[in-house]
């Protein structure tokens, strides 16, 4: 393989975007075309798994020629083919990976299978280039909470992960109960800007000695009886304060332990990925921290911290430089859990 020019083709269809983009030698986005269905599920108050396979078939064929078009490329000239096949919605994830498993079968191309929490770890390399493992990197969405000492391109180790709602999904419930709408975590960031992060003291979770693992359902049940109490008694109260409140108690939470993560490793780099990345507050808090403690930081800009396939693009092309292969009878797992891709190598052969 000429590794010096390699195009990845990404397809993503874990959630509700459409996404596939062209990526060259792991770095460089030629297009990353994204089309979100959040308009649609916005009425719902969250993703519908039915609504979502349905639109993913409606749209990928489209989707995948305009980010072939957009980078200036035809499918002749794809190396390899990369796709998401779990975590994620079953029915969402089988769409992407069905029809990746066409083009390749079709094109005679190599398929390789990413981990979504690993395409987001990867969004990191697209924009830093210098950015190299081993670092400690905060992975946070709407389904998934884990710091991950990222030891090479393709071999993680989980250090600590949620034992109940995601930092996302805490959010997204948090702006449901003060009314804001859906997704929350980008319009509590923002509502938070005028509130005062220290009117209300809500919980912030730690378990037994130097457990890294998170808890936010003990949070956002504070926030919904801190608001039933006041309503019961007839009171106001204001949504920016709130926003700020819970926001700050979630955040402290995350840069504590990251930084207690990057010390056990001895890491001198700190990496977010993941939807929650985008929050203003995390970015400042950790930046912070990070540099009292006298660690870097890294982070994508807020279109590579969404669910995107430049990231996944970018994380099969360092499975397929270290030889990773999917067969046509790939599946998609839902539940994968991050250190089955790569250390058991489910549904993927080594050649
Ligand atoms: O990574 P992502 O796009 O999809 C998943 O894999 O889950 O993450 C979406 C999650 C949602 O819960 C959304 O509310 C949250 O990321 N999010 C944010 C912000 N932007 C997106 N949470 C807090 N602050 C933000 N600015
Ligand atoms: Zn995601």
């Amino acid at each position: 393989m000429d590794k010096t020019n390699c195009l990845v083709l990404g397809i993503e269809t874990s959630c509700d975007e459409t996404s596939a983009a062209v990526v060259e030698n792991g770095r460089k986005v030629l297009s990353n075309v994204i089309s979100s269905q959040i308009d649609i599920h916005q009425k719902y108050g969250g993703v519908v798994p039915e609504i979502a396979s349905r639109k993913h078939v409606e749209i990928i064929n489209i989707v995948i020629q305009d980010a072939l078009d957009q980078a200036g490329v035809t499918f002749e000239d794809i190396d390899v083919i990369g796709v998401t096949y779990g975590p994620g919605l079953i029915g969402a994830l089988l769409v992407g990976v069905s029809t990746a498993k066409a083009l390749a079968f079709a094109l005679d191309k190599p398929l390789v299978g990413v981990h979504h929490i690993e395409g987001h770890i990867a969004a990191n390399y697209l924009e830093h280039q210098d950015l190299q493992p081993p670092y400690v990197c905060l992975v946070a969405s709407g389904g998934h909470s884990h710091i991950v000492y990222v030891q090479d391109y393709n071999h993680f180790k989980i250090l600590g992960q949620t034992r109940d709602d995601a930092a996302g999904e805490a959010f997204d419930k948090v702006a449901r109960v003060i009314g804001l709408g859906y997704p929350g975590g980008p319009l509590i960031d923002q509502i938070a800007k005028e509130g005062n992060e220290e009117a209300v003291n809500f919980p912030r979770v730690s378990f037994e000695d130097g457990s890294l693992d998170f808890s936010f359902s003990g949070v956002k049940t504070a926030v919904l009886n801190h608001i039933n109490k006041l309503e019961q008694k007839g009171e106001t109260y204001n949504k920016a304060d709130i926003a700020a409140s819970f926001q700050r108690a979630v955040v402290e939470v995350l840069v504590d332990k990251t930084i207690t993560a990057a010390k056990n490793e001895g890491v001198d780099v700190i990496a977010l990925a993941g939807g929650v990345a985008a929050n203003s507050a995390l970015r400042k808090l950790l930046m912070q921290e990070a540099k009292h403690h006298g660690f870097k930081v890294k982070y994508p800009s807020p279109i590579l911290c969404t669910d995107n396939a430049a990231m996944i693009a970018c994380a099969a092309y360092y499975e397929y430089i270290s030889a990773k292969r999917a067969d046509l009878d790939l599946n998609a797992v839902p539940n994968l859990r991050l250190g089955e891709s790569v250390y058991n190598g489910l549904n993927k052969k080594e050649d």
